[in-house]
Formats: C-alpha cells, sequence, structure tokens
C-alpha cells in the first residue's frame, strides 16, 4: 500500500503480509491515519470523518493511497486521490466511476474513532449498517439507491404540495418496504453471528431493526410502511417532507439487557463495537466465501494482552488483518507469523529490513509481492 499526503503521513510504502500486519507507536504518531488510508483505498472514504478534504495533509494540495488487490490470481492496482475540489478513483491506472471502483476491496473496521455508532445518532447506525450490508450485497446498495431517489421525490411532492403525491407514495412504499426487507434479513443474520461471536467482557450483544419493523416478507413490510404513513398523512403535509420510512428507522443496539446507546459504559461500547466488526467480518466471509481485510485500530485498548493476542491470531488466520497498537511489548509477543512496522512521525518503517519498500492490500489469495 503506498499513502501520500495523508493526515501526517507524506509518504509511505507499506508492503503488507498476507496475515497479521501489526503497527505499533506511540499516540498521535499516525497509526490509525494508515487504517484510515487502507479503508479509503477500499471504500473511497474515511471511517473517522464525513469530511474526506480533512485527510489531506495540512499544506499537501492532494492525497493519495494506493493499493495492488490480488483476488483469484487477478491483480488490481487501486488508487484514490482526494483534493479540495473532487475525488478520483482509479483502477488499474484508469478514471473509474464509483460503481466501478466498489466492491473491488473490502474492509471492516474497528475503530474508537467509530464510537458514535454505538453512542450519536440513529443516523450513524443506519449509515454503519446500510454500507456494511452494501458491501456484502450489491442488491442493497441498489435498493438504497433507489430509495434516496424516491425519498427525494416524494418530499419534492409534499413540499410543492403536488397532486402527484398519490404516485409517489405508491414507490415510496414499494421501494422503502424492499429496503427495510433487505435491512431486516441483513440484521438477522448480523445477529446471529453476533450471538455466537467474541465476547470481550462476556456480556451479551444484540442489534436489531427497531420495533415492528422487523418483517421477512416485503408485503409485510409495504402493509407496515403504508399504515405508517397514512397515519403521518397530516403531520407530513405540515412538514412538508417524509416524516416515516427507512431514512428514520431506528437500530437497537444491546449490551446485556440495556440500551447501549442510553446506559453502556465507554468500555461496554467499545465492546460492543468490536463485537459486532468481528461478527461483520465473520458474515461477511460465510457469505462471499473469501475473507474482507480486517482494519483493527487500538485493538488492545479494550481488551488484556492474552485476549488480544488470541483475536488477532484467530483474526489473521482467516484473513488479512491491519491492526495497530501503542503496546511495543504486546508486538513482540505478536511477533512471531506477524509483519511489524514502527509508526513515528508519520514514518512507517518495517521492523525487518528485508520486507522492503512495496505493498500489497489484497483482498484473498494474498501473495507477497517479489
Ligand atoms: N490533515 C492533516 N495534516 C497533517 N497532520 C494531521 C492531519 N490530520 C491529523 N493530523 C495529525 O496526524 C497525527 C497522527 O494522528 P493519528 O493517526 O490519529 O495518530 P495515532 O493513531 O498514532 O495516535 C496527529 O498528530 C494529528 O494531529
Ligand atoms: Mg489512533
Amino acid at each position: 500500500m503506498q499513502v501520500r499526503d495523508l493526515r501526517n503521513i507524506r509518504a509511505a510504502e507499506v508492503r503488507l503480509g498476507p496475515g497479521l500486519n501489526l503497527f505499533v507507536g506511540r499516540n498521535a504518531q499516525g497509526k490509525t491515519s494508515l487504517l484510515e488510508a487502507a479503508g479509503l483505498l477500499a471504500r473511497g472514504r474515511s471511517f473517522r470523518t464525513e469530511h474526506t478534504e480533512g485527510l489531506v495533509r495540512h499544506g499537501a494540495p492532494v492525497g493519495q493511497v494506493g493499493g495492488i488487490v490480488v483476488r483469484d490470481e487477478r491483480r488490481t492496482t487501486l488508487g484514490v486521490e482526494i483534493g479540495p475540489v473532487r475525488r478520483r478513483l482509479r483502477v488499474d491506472g484508469r478514471d473509474a466511476s464509483p460503481r466501478d471502483y466498489y466492491g473491488r476491496l473490502e474492509v471492516v473496521v474497528y475503530s474508537t474513532d467509530r464510537l458514535r455508532v454505538i453512542k450519536g445518532s440513529m443516523r450513524e447506525r443506519r449509515l454503519y449498517v446500510d454500507r456494511a450490508a452494501a458491501a456484502l450485497w450489491p442488491s442493497y446498495r441498489q435498493a438504497l439507491r433507489d430509495y434516496e431517489r424516491v425519498l427525494q421525490q416524494r418530499n419534492a411532492a409534499l413540499e410543492s404540495g403536488r397532486a402527484d403525491l398519490e404516485i409517489w407514495n405508491e414507490r415510496f412504499v414499494e421501494i422503502g418496504a424492499r429496503l427495510r426487507q433487505r435491512r431486516s434479513e441483513y440484521l438477522r443474520r448480523l445477529r446471529t453471528v453476533l450471538h455466537r461471536g467474541f465476547r470481550p467482557n462476556e456480556e451479551s450483544y444484540d442489534i436489531a431493526l427497531g420495533e415492528g419493523l422487523d418483517h421477512p416478507s416485503e408485503a409485510a413490510q409495504q402493509a407496515t410502511l403504508r399504515a405508517e404513513i397514512e397515519a403521518r398523512r397530516s403531520d407530513e403535509r405540515r412538514a412538508r417532507r417524509s416524516l416515516a420510512g427507512p431514512h428514520r428507522d431506528a437500530i437497537s443496539i444491546r449490551v446485556g439487557d440495556r440500551d447501549a446507546g442510553l446506559d453502556a459504559s465507554s468500555g461496554q461500547g467499545r465492546s460492543a463495537l468490536l463485537a459486532l466488526s468481528l461478527a461483520a467480518l465473520d458474515l461477511y466471509r460465510e457469505e462471499r466465501g473469501s475473507p474482507a481485510v480486517a482494519l483493527l485500530d487500538d485493538l488492545d485498548s479494550e481488551l488484556d494482552e492474552e485476549r488480544t493476542a488470541v483475536l488477532c491470531r484467530d483474526v489473521s488466520a482467516r484473513g488479512q488483518a491491519l491492526v495497530s497498537t501503542a503496546h511495543p511489548g504486546w508486538a513482540r509477543r505478536l511477533g512471531q507469523g506477524a509483519r511489524v512496522f514502527r509508526v513515528a512521525d508519520g514514518q512507517i518503517t518495517p521492523e525487518r529490513a528485508s520486507e522492503g519498500a512495496m505493498f500489497v492490500v489484497p483482498d484473498q489469495g494474498i501473495r507477497r509481492e517479489s
């Protein structure tokens, strides 16, 4: 993976190994930034912020990340460039549309920068779930796009008091119900994996669509959504926008029998987020038959050394992982079989010189550059 002018990283070439890659450094040296760059390469956006422009190193005109993905023996070079005006996505050196770009490299992220998924607004939760589900199922991405379009059109009809509102209502019910059905399907699968998965503190975790929304059939979803907009008819006239539908739905996350958004300590919040990320990773591998790349930032902030070691081995036995830590001793303990990199002042140096200067961010069938 090559990084240029992102956050405090001026220029880095990181030659990743196929299993565990450990990034070790003190605070504010660039560990999260490196993982963020890998996330940017996969998704075209930062996992830390919605304002991708903020990633560009202060004083630099543009920021870039590039990498090679090896899948089924085929190599693809991906690149993302972000600047003040626009973002460019490249596949094998040529400009690519988002549609062509996405899906070539998938990551699953755990970072305390994402605690807002647990503690923040419902919008954060919906985004989190929608992005994970869209990464898994292209049809989900399509359902999302369709819904955004119909929502805009229905809002415009409500806004201007147009007579064709009824027509938009029908489309809205049809497409909104499809998205809800897909969301509830994704969450059903995710929670199955979550329930049998990793429990950092022996607590149980749960995630589900808001009450009354968890129907497996599209027909039942349509009936529910139709009843909701009927019930909100006069409110919507007054507000002149859509007040019910998948763009407003709640997603509940629980630790034990308590609402994680309200009652969880920040430690429990981090544990819940880690458990969710690992479940998403497992689900992705089960459904796709190939792993997503795990980006686990400050993993040991939540776990003791032994559990961290077990978890790292576990995750990297199944696929590639980029893990950051501030504990050098910890890196030594996990060192065998892992590639270890030191991160200091935006510079990334492999622990062993032979690990050289090139890079790979692969998905499956990962091989070393020679
Ligand atoms: N756009 C930017 N340009 C330059 N430096 C930045 C930018 N954004 C953040 N930084 C700096 O990058 C440093 C590394 O941050 P981070 O990757 O979060 O460190 P770590 O995860 O190792 O604690 C911080 O000192 C931060 O102030
Ligand atoms: Mg960090």
